[in-house]
């Protein structure tokens, strides 16, 4: 049982991380027409993580026997003047995801509901290592410059980045996670 608001709070924050999502398909999409096909997979990857933190609030509404209510999608940014420009924005926006998911874990506080404090807790982790791995790109792509060496490194090296989350929910998240 969550009250109205945690319910409102929880469904918009549904909607967010659907934004980041679109957020970093467009980004995706935008390095693969640049050629960076590397970088390609590391924003597709995120893709996928995103929806999957989606996924997780929306099975938590549901099995709380609340109301899934989901909203229009706002259009992304979609076109970026360099990677550099990608990975500022990516930062940016998951500081802003981190804020979000502070604000709602305070409101759950705020009613007493315990269930969705210890729900966030994966959140307010994860937030953590999303803020990380966009710093430490973004320093990377600081220190490189123009070096054109250093970027089809970084390519080939987030390139290799592995999907760490379901991405078939059809089932429900436990079945996809095969548990
Ligand atoms: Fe769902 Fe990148 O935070």
């Amino acid at each position: 049982m969550i009250t109205a608001n945690v319910e409102k709070a929880l469904n918009e924050q549904i909607n967010k991380e659907m934004y980041s999502a679109y957020l970093y398909m467009s980004m995706s999409a935008q390095c693969g027409e640049m050629g960076l096909k590397g970088i390609a997979v590391w924003f597709m990857a995120q893709y996928h993580e995103e929806m999957f933190h989606a996924m997780k609030i929306y099975e938590y509404v549901a099995r709380q026997g609340a109301k899934v209510r989901l909203g229009a999608i706002e259009q992304p940014q979609q076109d970026y003047s360099s990677v550099l420009e990608m990975y500022e924005k990516t930062l940016d926006h998951e500081k802003v995801v981190t804020k979000s998911i502070n604000d709602l874990m305070d409101l759950a506080i705020e009613h007493k509901d315990h269930a969705t404090q210890a729900f966030l807790t994966w959140y307010v982790t994860e937030q953590v290592e999303e803020e990380e791995s966009a710093t430490d790109i973004l320093q990377r792509l600081k220190l490189m410059g123009d070096n054109t060496g250093g970027l089809y490194l970084l390519d080939k090296e987030l390139g290799t980045r592995v999907v760490n989350a379901p991405v078939n929910f059809s089932q429900g998240l436990e079945a996809a996670a095969g548990a």
